[in-house]
């Protein structure tokens, strides 16, 4: 180990000590452990025709004796509204209070300016979202906390799948699930599944089947809560995956009725399949480079296999060119699906991304060859937004609208998080389909391939449902329906006294009309009312609602003002946590206000476009429970050589410089000499910091011209790691998981397959792959900036960026009046500055030499400027 290496360790040690301290926040931590009981776990869900109301129930005891925060954090679908939070501490109820935004945000705003922390209740998974607030109970007092969310289950793929999380945080005496499952047809199957169900956790588990009923019951005892796959010491850490399907006796579909409110479950399956005509345009943009375009080819080739040989098929491939594999769509014979699986194999990423005239073609092959009695259906495969040929995104859809005319569906399937989803989601549901996201990870291969199942089998196209008796329905004309998918409407009886009900579907099937005729008697003596007489009414709002906020998109002026309004007033009616709402949470402490809000994800305006109730009945996908979340133990064992090169710090030109500009002052420590180097950079700017291309790693910052330092530091790691890290907050994603820390907030680590971020009170330590950068928040002058400075990285790394020159050293040159620095043969004029030491804490005054940036890193500044962070 050299010198520089040891001073290194030395320094981080200080710098660590310096700033926070972690020997007694991590004692918090597990005396914190001891110290909060949670005595009891329970997670009652009860699902009625679909419909699931699980409500979470946590009782907990603070043993100590003197007051302190207690924690509640739970799991929850996306799919889901939260509809009830509730906080009972010494018999005092304290309940979440749904309303709208902007009233919500108000209260919100009042309580932090009167300086109540107001902390916040949101995060995204994948598939789940995560609920969490805390309050303060007194020494050796008790708090219950009670959360109720709802959702309506979605068939995809034949199946039903009911996802519970359950992560109490350590062993809990009294823990118990219990699912309850009513189906009024009967239940076909049902099986367990998921990380809870394995080792000997399987044993706690017990099925109980009857007819209409299944009841699904996990009490584990305290010893088993740390034995399963996922479980440790902090007990149970997984999910509970029930999935079923009910019995269909009736290609009519299944009706329930329940105080004024009906829904109706479509989904025959005895249908002959209509041959489809299907044209995959896929992007083969440079930003497709790598593991995407490779599990793109993937899924495709095992797509190619699943054709039916009376379906037609097409392949288009584009980046700014559109290359078609045949011109015309090709029946899926064994040659023709040969001749394709090559085309697919040869296909590499290149160039720009022309949606617009890749759509086009794509429509234009299936207008070609209007096929009777077939399906026609496009499908889009892209990463990123359209650069080139037709950029303009109002005008590309309103081309391909045109090309359209509603003949046929367009889905948009938008890869990883770089995507504008909003187009690809307006552009789809313009035409018919809907966007799915393809989360950019290990299965995204499996993700397309199942996309494409779900769409696979079409049986009917043109789908009408009319019911004579009801009214305020939720959509009723779908264009196509898929094997394994179902379609649902809810609506309300007129008059709730008739004695029955009908419903009619028209549909056209493999190349002529269907009708399917149903009168249901609203009496039915065999019917066991539902445990919720409400559910029906309910599922109405959840369903109405839901269909009204993916209807935004489309919508423009008064008939969005309108629609939004409607979803408002439901939302508030049936308090459910909606994107147009919020739960305001009142603590006993000096009326401290939390509010929960559904969150958004990353580059998108709603929450739900997954959904597939706009235009299709088909389920979301990514509701398939693969998600793994944060806290994986992470065993990668960084092999880096420490080594220590720049430093920087920002100054302020007021004195010396004629024209008074600002600067960024960065240093750079040189092996062997007391006196670093530094250069100035003028403010604003974006830097690239840091780069290393061989492990796909980048640093870039940005800087505002009133402030010192950074405002905003990114890092982006592989295709699919994204680190943002701003004066408050600090959010990271890998499109699987969605984690956001706070400065000075309590210590928190997030690891992962080679990342690894750590979060104390003001330095963050960020690891991705070999290279680890702490991160400093600094307050000066009651500003807050940020402070980078490289801490390891392996020796063989190529760095390049603002602090990526490493390899530099000079020598003093005696006797001139100036001072004058020889750096690489290089005579260079100096000056003596001072600048403050912003990697440490206690931010020390050093001397430097200031030389010019150019003479330093033989490079223009704008060789490293960035446009975008
Ligand atoms: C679960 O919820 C149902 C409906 O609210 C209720 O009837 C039942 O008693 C609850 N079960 C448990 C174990 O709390
Ligand atoms: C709790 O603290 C109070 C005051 O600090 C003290 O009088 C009391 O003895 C303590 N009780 C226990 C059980 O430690
Ligand atoms: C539709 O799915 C059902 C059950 O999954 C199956 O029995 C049936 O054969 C399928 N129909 C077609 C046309 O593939
Ligand atoms: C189906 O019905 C529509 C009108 O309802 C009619 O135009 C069309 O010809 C019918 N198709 C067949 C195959 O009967
Ligand atoms: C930052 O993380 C790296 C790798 O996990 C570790 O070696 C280093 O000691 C950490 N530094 C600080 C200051 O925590
Ligand atoms: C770390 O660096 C070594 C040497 O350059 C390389 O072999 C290894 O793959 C790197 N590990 C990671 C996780 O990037």
């Amino acid at each position: 180990m050299d010198r520089a290496a040891l001073w290194l360790i030395l320094l981080g040690v200080f710098l660590i000590s310096a700033t926070c301290d972690p020997v007694k926040k991590y004692l918090l931590v597990s005396y914190q452990k001891k110290k909060v009981d949670i005595y009891s776990f329970y997670i009652n869900s009860t699902v009625t025709s679909r419909y699931v109301t699980t409500v979470i129930t946590s009782r907990v005891a603070n043993t100590l004796n003197e007051s302190q925060e207690i924690q509640f954090e739970v799991k929850i679908p996306k799919n889901a509204f939260i509809s009830k939070f509730r906080m009972v501490i010494e018999g005092k109820t304290y309940d979440g209070v749904v309303k709208g935004k902007e009233e919500a945000q108000q209260q919100y705003n009042q309580a932090v300016s009167r300086g109540q922390s107001a902390g916040l209740v949101k995060s995204v998974g994948r598939t789940l979202e995560d609920f969490k607030t805390s309050v303060t109970v007194a020494a050796l007092s008790k708090v219950t906390f009670e959360l109720t969310y709802e959702e309506l289950l979605k068939r995809r793929l034949g199946k039903y799948e009911l996802l519970i999380n359950a992560q109490p945080m350590q062993p809990v005496a009294d823990f118990k699930m219990d699912v309850h499952i009513q189906e009024k047809p009967g239940i076909s199957f049902l099986e367990v599944k998921g990380d809870l169900s394995t080792g000997d956790l399987a044993n706690a588990i017990k099925t109980t089947r009857a007819d209409k009923d299944a009841w699904v019951t996990f009490y584990p005892t305290q010893d088993q809560q740390t034995k399963c796959k996922s479980c440790g010491e902090n007990g149970l850490n997984g999910d509970l995956l029930i999935t079923y399907d009910v019995e269909r006796r009736s290609p009519k579909g299944e009706v329930v009725l329940s105080n004024g409110y009906f829904v109706h479950y479509f989904a025959p399956s005895d249908v002959p399949r209509i041959p489809k005509n299907v044209v995959f345009i896929i992007d083969r943009s440079g930003s497709m480079h790598g593991r995407k375009m490779d599990q793109t080819r993937v899924a495709l080739l095992r797509i190619l296999t699943d054709l039916d040989e009376d379906d037609h098929f097409g392949l288009i491939t584009f980046d700014s060119e559109v290359s078609l594999w045949k011109r015309k769509l090709c029946k899926a014979t064994e040659t023709n699906l040969e001749n394709a699986k090559s085309f697919v194999k040869e296909i590499r990423d290149r160039g720009a991304t022309d949606i617009n005239a890749a759509v086009l073609a794509g429509v234009d092959m299936i207008s070609r060859h209007p096929r009777e009695g077939t399906a026609s259906i496009l499908i889009l495969l892209t990463d990123g937004d359209p650069t080139s040929g037709e950029t303009n995104i109002e005008k590309i859809m309103a081309n391909v609208k045109e090309a359209i005319g509603t003949k046929f569906p367009l889905y948009c399937l938008g890869f990883g998080y770089d995507v504008n989803f909003d187009f690809l989601t307006k552009m789809s549901l313009e035409n018919g389909g809907v966007a799915r996201r393809i989360y950019e990870d290990s299965d995204a291969d499996l993700q397309l391939q199942g996309f494409y199942d779900e769409v696979a089998v079409p049986l009917l196209t043109d789908i009408q449902l009319k019911y004579p008796g009801g009214t305020k329905l939720t959509k009723t004309s779908f264009s196509l329906y898929f094997n394994g998918s179902e379609i649902v409407v809810s609506g309300q009886i007129t008059d709730n006294s008739v004695e029955s009900f009908t419903t009619e579907v028209i549909a056209v099937s493999k190349g002529s009309n269907v009708t399917y005729q149903d009168t249901i008697m609203t009496k039915d003596p065999s019917d066991v009312p539902p445990e919720d007489e409400d559910f029906m009414q309910r599922l109405w709002a959840y369903l109405t609602v839901k269909q009204l906020l993916e209807r935004q998109v489309l919508l423009t002026g008064q008939e969005k003002e309108d629609e939004k309004k409607e979803a408002l007033k439901l939302s508030l009616k049936y308090q459910f946590v909606t994107p147009l709402t919020s739960m305001v949470v009142t603590k006993p402490q000096e009326e401290e206000i939390e509010v929960a809000e559904k969150p958004e994800e990353v580059g998108m305006e709603q929450t739900d476009h997954d959904d597939i109730l706009m235009s299709m009945p088909i389920t979301d996908m990514s509701s398939s429970y693969y998600d793994s979340y944060m806290d994986v133990p992470d065993t990668y064992v960084s092999q880096t050589e420490t080594m220590f090169t720049t430093m920087f710090t920002t100054t302020l030109y007021t004195t010396t410089s004629p024209a008074v500009q600002e600067v960024n002052r960065f240093l750079l420590d040189v092996v062997g000499q007391s006196k670093p180097l530094c250069f100035d950079i003028p403010v604003p700017h974006k830097l690239r910091l840091l780069q290393d291309s061989a492990s796909e790693f980048s640093m870039n910052g940005e800087s505002l011209s009133e402030q010192n330092g950074f405002h905003q530091i990114a890092f982006h790691y592989k295709t699919n790691h994204h680190l943002m890290i701003n004066t408050k907050s600090i959010s990271y994603r890998n499109g699987q998981d969605n984690v956001e820390f706070l400065w000075g907030q309590e210590p928190t680590q997030y690891n992962a397959d080679s990342v690894s971020l750590v979060v104390r009170e003001h330095v963050m330590n960020v690891t991705f792959g070999n290279i680890s950068v702490v991160i400093l928040s600094h307050k000066k002058d009651g500003v807050m900036f940020l402070w980078p400075a490289i801490w390891e990285y392996s020796k063989d790394a190529k760095l390049t960026g603002v602090l990526g020159k490493a390899d530099i050293s000079y020598k003093e040159t005696q006797g001139s009046q100036t001072p004058i620095l020889k750096i690489k043969d290089k005579e260079v004029k100096t000056s003596l500055e001072t600048v403050s030491d912003y990697r440490l804490h206690s931010t020390p005054v050093r001397e430097c030499w200031l030389v010019p940036f150019q003479a330093l890193m033989e490079a223009e500044i704008s060789d490293f400027t960035v446009t975008q962070l």
